[in-house]
Protein backbone atom coordinates (compact mmCIF):
# COMPACT_ATOMS: atom_id res chain seq x y z
CA UNK A 1 0.00 0.00 0.00
CA UNK A 2 1.05 3.79 -0.34
CA UNK A 3 1.59 5.47 2.46
CA UNK A 4 -0.59 8.04 3.24
CA UNK A 5 1.38 9.08 6.41
CA UNK A 6 -0.63 11.56 8.36
CA UNK A 7 2.09 13.66 10.15
CA UNK A 8 1.45 17.38 9.88
CA UNK A 9 4.19 18.82 11.12
CA UNK A 10 1.89 22.20 12.12
CA UNK A 11 5.10 24.48 11.91
CA UNK A 12 3.51 27.18 13.26
CA UNK A 13 5.19 29.63 15.10
CA UNK A 14 8.11 32.02 14.38
CA UNK A 15 9.68 34.20 16.70
CA UNK A 16 12.18 37.09 16.55
CA UNK A 17 13.53 38.28 19.79
CA UNK A 18 15.88 41.21 20.20
CA UNK A 19 17.64 41.82 22.94
CA UNK A 20 19.94 44.76 23.91
CA UNK A 21 22.17 43.88 26.93
CA UNK A 22 23.43 46.87 26.96
CA UNK A 23 19.97 48.48 27.84
CA UNK A 24 18.65 45.14 28.76
CA UNK A 25 15.15 45.28 27.27
CA UNK A 26 13.39 42.69 25.67
CA UNK A 27 11.18 42.81 22.83
CA UNK A 28 9.70 39.63 22.09
CA UNK A 29 7.48 39.15 18.96
CA UNK A 30 4.97 36.17 18.05
CA UNK A 31 3.29 35.37 14.98
CA UNK A 32 0.38 33.30 15.25
CA UNK A 33 0.75 30.63 12.55
CA UNK A 34 3.68 31.97 11.16
CA UNK A 35 6.50 29.92 9.68
CA UNK A 36 10.54 30.95 8.96
CA UNK A 37 9.61 33.29 6.27
CA UNK A 38 12.06 35.73 6.45
CA UNK A 39 15.18 37.04 5.92
CA UNK A 40 16.53 36.00 8.54
CA UNK A 41 15.82 32.49 8.41
CA UNK A 42 17.50 32.74 5.24
CA UNK A 43 14.34 33.20 2.72
CA UNK A 44 15.48 34.55 -0.31
CA UNK A 45 12.11 35.35 -1.82
CA UNK A 46 9.89 36.89 1.43
CA UNK A 47 11.23 40.56 1.83
CA UNK A 48 11.14 41.36 5.52
CA UNK A 49 14.21 44.06 6.04
CA UNK A 50 12.45 45.38 9.36
CA UNK A 51 12.75 41.76 10.89
CA UNK A 52 15.68 41.33 9.68
CA UNK A 53 17.68 44.46 10.44
CA UNK A 54 16.04 43.69 14.06
CA UNK A 55 17.28 40.01 14.10
CA UNK A 56 20.75 41.48 13.44
CA UNK A 57 20.93 43.01 16.74
CA UNK A 58 19.31 40.33 18.09
CA UNK A 59 19.28 36.82 19.37
CA UNK A 60 18.08 34.66 16.56
CA UNK A 61 16.96 30.55 18.25
CA UNK A 62 17.72 28.20 15.27
CA UNK A 63 17.05 25.29 17.44
CA UNK A 64 13.95 26.47 19.67
CA UNK A 65 10.67 24.83 18.90
CA UNK A 66 6.66 25.23 19.70
CA UNK A 67 6.35 22.89 22.72
CA UNK A 68 2.44 22.38 21.67
CA UNK A 69 1.28 22.92 18.29
CA UNK A 70 -1.79 24.62 19.71
CA UNK A 71 -2.40 27.95 20.38
CA UNK A 72 -2.79 28.68 24.04
CA UNK A 73 -0.78 25.73 25.44
CA UNK A 74 2.38 26.64 23.05
CA UNK A 75 2.05 30.63 23.64
CA UNK A 76 1.59 29.23 28.38
CA UNK A 77 4.65 27.18 27.56
CA UNK A 78 6.81 30.28 26.61
CA UNK A 79 5.60 32.81 28.69
CA UNK A 80 6.12 29.80 31.81
CA UNK A 81 9.06 27.86 30.08
CA UNK A 82 7.07 24.38 31.39
CA UNK A 83 5.29 22.08 29.31
CA UNK A 84 1.45 21.94 29.41
CA UNK A 85 1.34 19.07 32.29
CA UNK A 86 3.28 21.54 34.43
CA UNK A 87 1.71 25.23 34.12
CA UNK A 88 -1.75 23.09 33.36
CA UNK A 89 -2.42 25.56 30.05
CA UNK A 90 -3.90 22.14 28.09
CA UNK A 91 -6.16 23.63 25.84
CA UNK A 92 -7.50 26.82 24.10
CA UNK A 93 -8.28 29.79 26.42
CA UNK A 94 -11.11 30.97 24.61
CA UNK A 95 -14.95 29.61 24.00
CA UNK A 96 -15.88 25.85 24.81
CA UNK A 97 -12.39 24.96 25.21
CA UNK A 98 -12.04 27.01 28.47
CA UNK A 99 -8.53 25.95 29.44
CA UNK A 100 -6.38 28.10 32.22
CA UNK A 101 -3.30 27.94 33.61
CA UNK A 102 -3.01 26.74 37.04
CA UNK A 103 -2.70 29.24 39.59
CA UNK A 104 0.52 28.84 41.31
CA UNK A 105 2.41 29.10 37.93
CA UNK A 106 4.44 32.26 37.21
CA UNK A 107 5.25 33.52 33.98
CA UNK A 108 8.38 35.56 32.57
CA UNK A 109 6.27 38.77 32.63
CA UNK A 110 5.07 37.86 36.24
CA UNK A 111 8.84 37.71 37.46
CA UNK A 112 10.31 40.16 35.63
CA UNK A 113 7.29 42.86 36.59
CA UNK A 114 8.24 41.70 40.54
CA UNK A 115 12.21 42.44 39.85
CA UNK A 116 11.10 46.10 39.71
CA UNK A 117 10.99 46.27 36.10
CA UNK A 118 7.66 46.61 33.44
CA UNK A 119 7.96 44.12 31.38
CA UNK A 120 6.28 45.61 28.28
CA UNK A 121 8.58 48.76 28.13
CA UNK A 122 12.17 49.81 29.90
CA UNK A 123 12.67 46.28 30.76
CA UNK A 124 15.87 46.40 33.39
CA UNK A 125 17.69 43.48 34.62
CA UNK A 126 19.83 40.22 33.26
CA UNK A 127 17.93 37.40 31.83
CA UNK A 128 17.04 34.49 33.15
CA UNK A 129 15.57 33.20 29.77
CA UNK A 130 13.16 30.04 31.08
CA UNK A 131 13.15 28.55 27.80
CA UNK A 132 12.99 24.80 28.00
CA UNK A 133 13.10 23.05 25.20
CA UNK A 134 12.07 19.51 25.41
CA UNK A 135 13.13 16.90 23.06
CA UNK A 136 11.41 14.01 24.12
CA UNK A 137 11.03 11.64 21.69
CA UNK A 138 12.84 10.16 19.02
CA UNK A 139 11.65 8.14 16.21
CA UNK A 140 12.86 5.86 14.02
CA UNK A 141 10.61 4.61 10.65
CA UNK A 142 11.67 1.71 9.24
CA UNK A 143 9.80 1.49 6.06
CA UNK A 144 9.95 -0.93 3.25
CA UNK A 145 8.10 -0.22 0.01
CA UNK A 146 8.78 -3.45 -1.36
CA UNK A 147 6.90 -5.66 1.71
CA UNK A 148 4.70 -2.72 2.13
CA UNK A 149 5.29 -3.13 5.86
CA UNK A 150 5.34 0.01 8.89
CA UNK A 151 7.76 -0.55 11.73
CA UNK A 152 7.17 2.41 13.76
CA UNK A 153 9.60 2.89 16.93
CA UNK A 154 8.74 5.26 19.37
CA UNK A 155 11.62 6.00 22.49
CA UNK A 156 9.90 7.48 25.85
CA UNK A 157 12.09 10.68 26.82
CA UNK A 158 14.73 9.46 24.11
CA UNK A 159 16.80 12.04 21.68
CA UNK A 160 19.19 11.52 18.93
CA UNK A 161 21.38 9.93 20.87
CA UNK A 162 22.59 7.62 18.52
CA UNK A 163 24.81 6.41 15.47
CA UNK A 164 22.02 7.33 12.85
CA UNK A 165 21.92 10.73 13.79
CA UNK A 166 25.49 11.01 13.75
CA UNK A 167 26.88 10.51 17.66
CA UNK A 168 30.07 9.56 18.08
CA UNK A 169 29.88 7.85 22.04
CA UNK A 170 26.69 6.15 22.14
CA UNK A 171 26.68 2.58 20.11
CA UNK A 172 23.67 1.70 18.93
CA UNK A 173 24.17 -1.04 15.49
CA UNK A 174 21.13 -2.55 15.51
CA UNK A 175 19.33 0.83 14.91
CA UNK A 176 22.14 1.97 12.75
CA UNK A 177 21.52 -1.02 10.42
CA UNK A 178 17.92 -0.22 10.67
CA UNK A 179 18.12 3.17 9.77
CA UNK A 180 20.43 2.67 6.74
CA UNK A 181 16.99 0.64 5.26
CA UNK A 182 14.87 2.90 6.27
CA UNK A 183 13.32 6.88 6.41
CA UNK A 184 15.21 9.05 8.63
CA UNK A 185 13.38 12.31 9.65
CA UNK A 186 15.97 15.40 10.03
CA UNK A 187 13.28 17.62 10.92
CA UNK A 188 10.75 15.77 12.61
CA UNK A 189 9.20 17.40 15.83
CA UNK A 190 7.13 16.22 18.95
CA UNK A 191 3.82 18.12 18.26
CA UNK A 192 3.55 18.69 22.30
CA UNK A 193 6.10 18.26 24.93
CA UNK A 194 3.75 15.87 26.65
CA UNK A 195 3.67 12.50 27.07
CA UNK A 196 -0.06 11.53 25.65
CA UNK A 197 -0.77 14.30 23.40
CA UNK A 198 2.66 13.76 21.68
CA UNK A 199 1.36 10.10 20.90
CA UNK A 200 -1.98 10.98 20.06
CA UNK A 201 -0.68 13.25 17.60
CA UNK A 202 2.01 11.20 16.23
CA UNK A 203 -1.10 8.75 15.87
CA UNK A 204 -3.78 10.92 14.45
CA UNK A 205 -1.78 13.19 12.49
CA UNK A 206 -3.72 15.93 14.52
CA UNK A 207 -2.45 18.81 16.82
CA UNK A 208 -4.18 17.82 20.46
CA UNK A 209 -7.03 20.30 20.05
CA UNK A 210 -8.08 18.80 16.98
CA UNK A 211 -7.78 15.04 18.17
CA UNK A 212 -8.80 16.13 21.82
CA UNK A 213 -6.30 14.51 23.82
CA UNK A 214 -5.28 17.80 25.52
CA UNK A 215 -3.21 15.92 28.63
CA UNK A 216 -1.67 12.71 30.20
CA UNK A 217 -4.15 9.68 29.61
CA UNK A 218 -3.42 8.15 33.01
CA UNK A 219 -4.42 8.95 36.58
CA UNK A 220 -6.10 12.32 38.01
CA UNK A 221 -5.11 13.65 34.14
CA UNK A 222 -7.73 11.28 33.01
CA UNK A 223 -7.39 12.94 29.27
CA UNK A 224 -8.80 10.79 26.24
CA UNK A 225 -8.78 12.20 22.40
CA UNK A 226 -12.37 12.08 20.74
CA UNK A 227 -14.48 9.26 19.83
CA UNK A 228 -14.91 10.73 15.91
CA UNK A 229 -11.07 10.81 15.58
CA UNK A 230 -9.33 7.90 13.50
CA UNK A 231 -6.05 6.96 14.36
CA UNK A 232 -3.24 5.47 11.41
CA UNK A 233 -4.16 2.27 13.01
CA UNK A 234 -7.62 1.84 12.97
CA UNK A 235 -7.23 3.10 9.18
CA UNK A 236 -4.59 0.62 8.65
CA UNK A 237 -6.54 -2.04 9.81
CA UNK A 238 -9.59 -1.62 8.47
CA UNK A 239 -7.49 -1.42 4.96
CA UNK A 240 -6.40 -5.01 5.89
CA UNK A 241 -2.99 -4.30 7.67
CA UNK A 242 -2.45 -6.29 10.45
CA UNK A 243 -1.49 -3.41 13.11
CA UNK A 244 -0.06 -4.07 16.70
CA UNK A 245 1.67 -2.00 19.73
CA UNK A 246 4.33 -3.40 21.98
CA UNK A 247 5.32 -1.69 24.80
CA UNK A 248 3.90 2.12 26.31
CA UNK A 249 0.40 3.05 24.55
CA UNK A 250 -0.60 6.01 27.26
CA UNK A 251 -3.55 7.07 24.94
CA UNK A 252 -6.95 6.70 24.71
CA UNK A 253 -9.69 5.26 24.39
CA UNK A 254 -9.39 2.04 23.02
CA UNK A 255 -12.19 3.02 19.74
CA UNK A 256 -9.77 5.53 18.82
CA UNK A 257 -6.57 3.80 18.96
CA UNK A 258 -7.27 -0.13 17.71
CA UNK A 259 -4.26 -2.09 17.21
CA UNK A 260 -4.87 -6.20 16.39
CA UNK A 261 -2.27 -7.48 18.90
CA UNK A 262 -1.70 -5.24 21.95
CA UNK A 263 0.86 -6.14 24.63
CA UNK A 264 1.25 -2.69 26.30
CA UNK A 265 0.80 -1.08 30.48
CA UNK A 266 -3.14 -2.02 29.93
CA UNK A 267 -1.97 -5.97 30.65
CA UNK A 268 1.01 -5.98 31.79
CA UNK A 269 3.81 -3.82 33.92
CA UNK A 270 5.25 -1.09 32.06
CA UNK A 271 8.58 -2.84 32.78
CA UNK A 272 8.14 -6.35 30.97
CA UNK A 273 6.54 -4.48 27.60
CA UNK A 274 8.70 -1.06 27.40
CA UNK A 275 12.28 -2.29 28.85
CA UNK A 276 12.49 -5.93 29.02
CA UNK A 277 13.98 -6.91 25.30
CA UNK A 278 13.66 -9.95 25.83
CA UNK A 279 10.52 -10.23 26.25
CA UNK A 280 9.65 -7.22 23.76
CA UNK A 281 11.80 -9.51 21.25
CA UNK A 282 9.39 -12.57 21.48
CA UNK A 283 6.24 -10.64 21.26
CA UNK A 284 7.48 -9.22 18.24
CA UNK A 285 8.12 -13.06 17.12
CA UNK A 286 4.75 -13.84 17.87
CA UNK A 287 3.07 -10.67 16.18
CA UNK A 288 5.24 -11.29 12.82
CA UNK A 289 4.14 -15.23 13.13
CA UNK A 290 0.60 -14.13 13.36
CA UNK A 291 1.00 -11.60 10.71
CA UNK A 292 1.70 -14.28 8.35
CA UNK A 293 2.01 -13.06 4.80
CA UNK A 294 -0.16 -9.67 5.36
CA UNK A 295 1.35 -6.41 5.45
CA UNK A 296 1.77 -4.77 9.08
CA UNK A 297 2.22 -1.70 10.65
CA UNK A 298 3.95 -2.62 13.89
CA UNK A 299 4.53 0.33 16.89
CA UNK A 300 7.10 -0.96 19.51
CA UNK A 301 7.19 1.93 21.69
CA UNK A 302 9.97 1.92 24.47
CA UNK A 303 9.84 3.00 27.71
CA UNK A 304 13.69 2.92 28.34
CA UNK A 305 15.20 6.27 28.37
CA UNK A 306 12.42 7.74 31.07
CA UNK A 307 13.15 8.02 34.56
CA UNK A 308 11.52 5.33 36.68
CA UNK A 309 13.60 6.41 40.36
CA UNK A 310 10.31 8.02 41.78
CA UNK A 311 7.86 4.70 41.19
CA UNK A 312 10.62 1.84 41.55
CA UNK A 313 13.68 3.49 43.51
CA UNK A 314 15.34 0.03 44.47
CA UNK A 315 15.78 -0.07 40.45
CA UNK A 316 17.85 2.73 40.07
CA UNK A 317 16.73 6.08 38.78
CA UNK A 318 16.34 5.00 35.25
CA UNK A 319 15.89 1.62 36.30
CA UNK A 320 19.12 0.69 34.90
CA UNK A 321 19.69 -2.34 37.78
CA UNK A 322 16.68 -3.82 36.50
CA UNK A 323 17.36 -7.08 34.69
CA UNK A 324 20.77 -6.45 35.30
CA UNK A 325 21.46 -10.19 37.43
CA UNK A 326 22.47 -8.31 40.71
CA UNK A 327 20.46 -10.28 43.56
CA UNK A 328 17.02 -9.05 43.68
CA UNK A 329 16.49 -7.70 40.06
CA UNK A 330 16.20 -10.37 37.66
CA UNK A 331 17.61 -10.92 34.68
CA UNK A 332 16.62 -9.83 31.21
CA UNK A 333 19.25 -12.15 29.16
CA UNK A 334 19.07 -10.08 25.33
CA UNK A 335 20.50 -6.92 27.81
CA UNK A 336 24.47 -6.05 27.58
CA UNK A 337 24.24 -2.69 28.80
CA UNK A 338 27.72 -0.34 27.60
CA UNK A 339 28.37 1.91 30.64
CA UNK A 340 29.27 5.10 29.01
CA UNK A 341 31.06 8.09 30.81
CA UNK A 342 28.35 10.89 30.87
CA UNK A 343 30.53 14.02 30.36
CA UNK A 344 31.25 12.81 26.89
CA UNK A 345 27.53 12.58 25.97
CA UNK A 346 26.97 15.73 24.25
CA UNK A 347 23.05 16.40 25.32
CA UNK A 348 20.44 18.54 24.55
CA UNK A 349 20.05 21.27 26.93
CA UNK A 350 17.86 21.04 29.78
CA UNK A 351 16.85 22.04 33.28
C1 LIG B 1 12.31 -10.64 30.88
O1 LIG B 1 11.58 -11.46 30.02
C2 LIG B 1 12.05 -12.80 29.95
C3 LIG B 1 11.20 -13.51 28.90
O2 LIG B 1 9.86 -13.46 29.22
C4 LIG B 1 11.97 -13.42 31.32
O3 LIG B 1 12.51 -14.73 31.28
C5 LIG B 1 12.77 -12.58 32.31
O4 LIG B 1 12.62 -13.08 33.63
C6 LIG B 1 12.30 -11.15 32.31
N1 LIG B 1 13.16 -10.34 33.13
C7 LIG B 1 12.72 -9.64 34.19
C8 LIG B 1 13.75 -8.82 34.91
O5 LIG B 1 11.57 -9.65 34.56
Amino acid sequence: MALPWPFRALIWFCTVVSVSFAHKNVLFMLADDGGFEMGAYRNRIVQTPYLDALAKQSLIFNNAYASVSSCSPSRASILTGMPEHQNGMYGLHNGVHNFDALGRVRSISTILGEAGSRPTSETTMALPWPFRALIWFCTVVSVSFAHKNVLFMLADDGGFEMGAYRNRIVQTPYLDALAKQSLIFNNAYASVSSCSPSRASILTGMPEHQNGMYGLHNGVHNFDALGRVRSISTILGEAGVRTGLIGKKHVGPGEVFKFDYERTEEQFSVNQVGRNITNIKLFVREFLRDAKDNPFFLMVSFHDPHRCGHITPQYGSFCERWGSGEEGMGLIPDWHPIYYVWDELILPYYT
